[in-house]
């Protein structure tokens, strides 16, 4: 059965989105589209090549740009990026154009997944645990702002995870 409408993943780095967005998207026979990825094809450069020439807000404005563009494409499952939710016209757009999951995580699980990742510029710090938590203070109020579904993914098996959207839905 085609999508009514998209399916919007949203959540701090290292909760999954990509993971189960392309999941969902075999299950749901319906396409899929990360917007970090989106963001490098369409400027032909990687993430942290972005944030040294462009500061963050030229990586937020690119963000911006995809995530406007793709909720405007037919409906499919989109996964964003962990700082999309610090926009206002960002959280606008998602909240009008699809139904919107929540893939939340402890800082623990975090760091586990994306402590060392050299393709995420904003953890390229001294602490990068303290990095997440002040994050996660600011952030996580937006993503439950936004969400439709809330889905608690820290030490929860994929198939666990992929069960509770579907039977969501
Ligand atoms: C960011 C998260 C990253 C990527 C960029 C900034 C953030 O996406 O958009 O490095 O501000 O949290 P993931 O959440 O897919 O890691």
């Amino acid at each position: 059965m085609p999508l009514q409408k998209h399916l919007i993943l949203v959540g701090p780095m290292g909760a999954g989105k990509s993971t189960i967005g392309r999941l969902l998207s075999e299950q749901l026979s319906c396409s899929f589209v990360d917007i970090d990825k989106e963001i490098e094809e369409r400027s032909g450069a990687t993430i942290p090549w972005i944030f040294d020439i462009e500061g963050e807000e030229g990586f937020r404005d690119r963000e911006t740009q995809a995530i406007v563009e793709m909720c405007k494409e037919p409906p499919q499952i989109i996964a964003t990026g962990g700082g999309c939710i610090l926009r206002l016209q960002n959280r606008q757009c998602i909240v009008q154009s699809g139904v919107v999951i929540y893939l939340a995580t402890s800082v623990e699980q975090q760091l586990q997944r994306t402590g060392r990742d050299k393709n995420r510029p904003l953890l390229q710090t001294q602490n990068p645990k303290k990095t997440l938590e002040v994050m996660a203070e600011v952030r996580n109020p937006l993503y439950s702002e936004v969400a439709d579904l809330y889905i608690d993914t820290n030490l929860k098996p994929t198939k666990l995870v992929m069960q509770e959207i579907l039977s969501f839905l």
